[in-house]
């Protein structure tokens, strides 16, 4: 949420800056500015709505060059998407600029105590404020590093801010506190930004900063304290991914590129978690098996799409386990006085890692002596930081702002660690675990299959662009499936759509099917759970006599469905547990194919963000 960047080095600084906002830009898209320091000056510009109208803006408009500078990209939370509001703010005198992701809660009064000194603030913004705060610790202490650790004893909430000052023409400083931001170290450049995304161009050198640290970016090197002034310890680290991976290699959409990349991070989370006989080897979970043989209660924590990779991970822990597991939406858990102790095991999932409503429920969960483990795709993170310990999904950079390959991971996590509390806990036999981990094996092909096939989907697709709603039915673990559904065709068709419980729609929601209404179902597979399947051919055959169009999501040999289908979409057969981890790409496609039929922005839905780092 907010992209920041921040450049000192030998090079264009805006160029830089520029170049990193436009990898930047999935994590917001309301307005852009940069602020370069220039012939002892500082030169700012900024205009609303997407980075390319800056761009336009900087062509007929140019800045003056200089080596040091920064860069923000807008999700807006105070303030409509205006130039006004649009960042970077400065102070009055225009020798300060600053650029902010997060909230300041206590703005409001901050503000009233500098109107009252005389300052004149233009924006409806929480961040002008720092500005104009800063501006005032500088002219008294003459170092922004130290005007930077004053100001921020003062703010409340969760933010991010990076800050250059006209006197100070070859440092920019940082600060963080819950909101990401991240440290490139190059050959005497130095670089800051919410994701190593912005710079891996440029170096995969990377620090991470913790909680309540600032920063001091110079050419040759970085000093990192605490708000206090102490002075902080950090981790360095080597990105592994290059730039290659942060680039649409050739597809129209980030979305299509991730959806194609999904056997691949399939493959690459399972990697050298198996050992040779087929037992697992998560020596990444430090959680002490005892603890995990004591556990009597796991609870899984999560938002949107990981939220729904939650919901499928129970059926398997349950099965596997016999923990009762109970999966929560994050940003209701910590307000509603959840029972936990010692004896809970807390899995929080994130793809970002910096999800705030996430990482605020991990804290709570930790708070009451909880152990958390975090599953997440984003290494050095916050959420997997603040963790007991963490699985790392092997997604890859995922750009586009609708989740897909990321899910897929998570879903192979959740299903590992499952099996590890099984092989931990002795419920579940080694020769088992071994079929299960076969038969997972075997998934990033059938992954595969499924992509060759879609063909057809994106026809229907395209044909259903003036429908103004789509029902996703499913049960077992084909319900979060249909919830998933459903919640991909929201963000980018903007389309009415709703997942349910097959056997809910008895109990209400069959008022809604009305003719030629197209309703999606996930159908389970007909062996294993065969009262199930036959359920759910029931159902079709219900919402069909009152005049739906069913598009049916079926295993390849179901010939149950057949006349029941108006659509009929195959998928591999897969063991029941498994097969949200096939049923799902199709409606990833659904979903992506409406969107561009209906001219929506795939990768960039309106009103949101990647990386949701406000409450
Ligand atoms: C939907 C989507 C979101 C995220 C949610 C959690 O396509 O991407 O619903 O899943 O915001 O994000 P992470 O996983 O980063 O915590």
């Amino acid at each position: 949420m907010c992209g920041i960047v921040g450049y000192v080095g030998g090079q264009s600084a805006l160029d830089v800056v520029i170049a990193g906002l436009k990898r930047l830009e999935y994590r917001g898209y309301d307005s852009a500015g940069v602020a370069v320091l220039a012939d002892g000056g500082l030169a700012a510009a900024k205009k609303a709505g997407k980075l390319v109208n800056l761009e336009k803006q900087l062509v007929e408009r140019p800045l003056p060059s200089g080596s040091t500078g920064i860069g923000h990209t807008r999700w807006a939370t105070h303030g409509g998407p205006t130039d006004a509001n649009a960042h970077p703010h400065l102070d009055n005198a225009g020798r300060v600029a600053v650029v902010h992701n997060g909230i300041i809660e206590n703005f409001a009064a901050l503000r009233a105590e500098l109107a009252e000194r005389g300052h004149d603030l233009e924006s409806e913004t929480d961040t002008e404020v720092v500005a104009h705060l800063l501006a005032e610790s500088f002219s008294s202490c003459g170092d922004l590093a130290d005007s930077m650790r004053m100001v921020c004893r003062q703010l409340e909430g969760a933010f991010t801010l990076v800050a250059v000052h006209a006197d100070e023409p070859d440092v920019v400083v940082g600060a963080r506190r819950n909101s990401p931001l991240v440290v490139g170290v190059g050959e005497g450049e130095s670089f800051l930004a919410s994701d190593v995304a912005a710079f891996i161009a440029h170096t995969r050198s990377a620090i991470e900063l913790g909680q309540d640290q600032v920063v001091e970016l110079r050419r040759d090197g970085v000093t990192v304290t605490g708000f206090d002034g102490e002075p902080a310890d950090v981790r360095s680290y080597h990105v592994d991914w290059d730039a290659s991976a942060a680039e649409k290699g050739g597809y129209d959409y980030f979305m299509l590129k991730e959806i194609a990349e999904q056997p691949k991070a399939v493959a690459d989370t399972l990697l050298g978690r198996i050992d040779a006989s087929g037992a697992l080897t998560l020596d990444e979970v430090r959680i002490p098996q005892s603890v995990l043989r004591e556990a009597d209660k796991v609870v899984i924590v999560a938002c949107g799409t990981a939220f729904h990779a939650g919901l499928i991970a129970k059926y398997a822990i349950e099965h596997w386990t016999r923990i009762p597991c109970e999966v929560e939406l994050a940003s209701e858990f910590r307000y509603r006085d959840p029972i936990l102790d010692q004896q809970t095991l807390v899995i929080a999932i994130s793809q970002s890692g910096e999800t705030m409503d996430t990482l605020m429920a991990l804290r709570h969960a930790r708070e009451q002596g909880a152990k958390v483990l975090a599953i997440c795709n984003t290494n050095g993170s916050t959420i997997p930081r603040e963790s007991d310990a963490v699985l790392y999904t092997h997604a890859g950079p995922e750009v586009a702002v609708a989740s897909t390959k990321a899910f897929l991971t998570q879903l192979v996590a959740c299903y590992l660690l499952a099996l590890y509390l099984g092989q931990v806990r002795g419920t579940k036999w080694a020769d088992e675990i071994r079929a299960v981990v076969r038969d997972l094996a075997q998934i990033s092909g059938q992954v595969d299959r499924v992509l060759e096939t879609m063909g057809p989907v994106r026809e229907l697709a395209r044909s259903l662009a003036d429908k103004n709603t789509v029902l996703f039915l499913g049960r077992h673990v084909g319900y979060p499936v249909a919830l998933e559904g459903a919640l991909k065709l929201k963000e980018l068709a903007y389309m009415h759509a709703e997942g349910f419980a097959a056997g809910e729609l008895k109990h209400g929601p069959i008022a809604l099917i009305e003719e030629d209404l197209p309703v999606v179902v996930v159908v389970p597979s007909p062996r294993g759970r065969s009262v199930l399947h036959d359920k759910i051919v029931s159902n079709i055959q219900e919402i069909r006599a009152r005049g739906a169009r069913t598009i049916v999501i079926a295993e390849e040999g179901d010939e149950a469905v057949v006349p029941y289908a108006d659509h009929l979409v195959r998928i591999p057969a897969t063991p029941v547990l498994l097969q949200p981890m096939v049923a799902t790409v199709p409606l990833q496609v659904f979903a992506c194919e409406l969107a561009t039929a209906r001219g929506n922005e795939v990768d960039q839905p309106r009103n949101l963000a990647k990386s949701v780092t406000v409450e």
